[in-house]
């Protein structure tokens, strides 16, 4: 028996650039999905979703597309198959602590979990560099879920550290740890009541407006953008590369604040980042605004949308003494994913 285990992740800040070629600051947090996988006779993939009471059954062979949760199953096993790895017949058993459509990234964490036990039975586990398994999560997402996602929160989940934000460019992939001291604040998320999905709301049609922007400008990415170039573009257009190059700069601009202590600085970050995606980007939503509304009545010195946005949780950064809104959790940067009991 084989139990893997994928972090969620919060991004500190960063959002919306991911498939623009930008920067991010996520972690991975404690909560996650952990999946148990135990080889079988037969040709089958068992895997069942604990927390549905919901059982699926196919050829290891020959995974079909299939909707909700099966998709990413059937899609982890094929996108292995593809890299050449020997997928047996298996029974997997799923359980999570994350709610879906929470954006704490339930997707990434699954993904993840399923592709380091099936690879880990495969006596594989070490044999692949995360980014490659990040890629290969993202693909599942992509190609499988419908979801045009970037590698944010599969790097996240599988390169998290304790302690550490992980500041990652996505242009070169360079994941670099950078040390998350609160100095006594907290960072807690928030539960907006609204559930999110990544599939149907209106991300897919914000990645469609980024590419219109680089076409229409020439350029290969957003990264490459320019505040002059943002003002050539149509709105909506002008407003979607702005939120992106303005986001990109936060990043930076978090990480020296972090550095210097600086936590009223980030705060303000934080609530920049907030009015740039419910302004220039438009992925907020009144139940979103009521959540970080509570945080700033809590007392935050600085709250913001996280993840894809369109509901999900926010993200709020409560100073020493502040008490956190009921249902508030706090978040705090952990491992990323890993296996938990090899052949135990
Ligand atoms: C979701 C996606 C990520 C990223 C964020 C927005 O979490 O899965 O790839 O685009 O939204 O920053």
């Amino acid at each position: 028996m084989i139990t893997a285990f994928g972090p969620g992740r919060v991004n500190l800040i960063g959002e919306h650039t991911d498939y623009n070629d930008g920067l991010a600051l996520p972690f991975a947090i404690a909560d996650g999905v952990t999946v148990r996988a135990e080889a079988t006779a037969g040709d089958l993939i068992e895997a069942s979703a604990d927390d549905l009471g919901e059982t699926d059954r196919f050829l290891a062979a020959s995974p079909e597309p299939a909707d909700g949760w099966r998709a990413f199953v059937r899609g982890a096993v094929a996108e292995l198959t593809e890299l050449g790895v020997a997928v047996e017949p298996v029974r997997l058993t799923i359980t999570g602590t994350i709610a879906r459509g929470s954006g704490l990234s339930s997707s990434a964490a699954l993904e993840v979990a399923l592709v380091l036990a099936l690879l880990s039975l495969a006596g594989e586990a070490g044999d692949h560099d995360r980014i490659e398994l990040a890629r290969l999560c993202s693909r599942i997402e992509n190609d499988w879920v419908g979801a045009q996602t970037g590698l944010l929160d599969q790097l996240a989940s599988l390169c998290g550290q304790p302690d550490h934000a992980l500041r990652i460019d996505f242009r070169s992939l360079e994941v670099a740890p950078v040390r998350l001291d609160l100095v006594g604040h907290k960072l807690v998320t928030l539960d907006s009541g609204e559930e999110h999905s990544l599939a149907t709301s209106g991300y897919n049609e914000r990645r469609r407006e980024c590419a219109e922007a680089c076409e229409q400008l020439g350029i290969e990415s957003l990264r490459d953008a320019t505040t002059v170039m943002a003002q050539a573009l149509a709105e909506p257009l002008g407003r979607r590369v702005r939120h992106v190059i303005g986001e990109n700069e936060r990043v930076e601009q978090t990480v020296a604040a972090l550095a210097a202590g600086d936590l009223a600085a980030v705060g303000e970050l934080l609530d920049a980042s907030h009015a740039s995606l419910r302004e220039n980007y438009e992925v907020s939503t009144d139940a979103v605004e009521a959540a970080v509304g509570r945080l700033r009545e809590a007392g935050a010195l600085g709250a913001r949308i996280m993840g894809g946005g369109f509901g999900g949780y926010v993200l709020g950064l409560l100073p020493p003494g502040a008490e956190p809104p009921d249902g508030a959790d706090e978040v705090t940067p952990g491992a990323g994913a890993r296996i938990i009991e090899p052949n135990g």
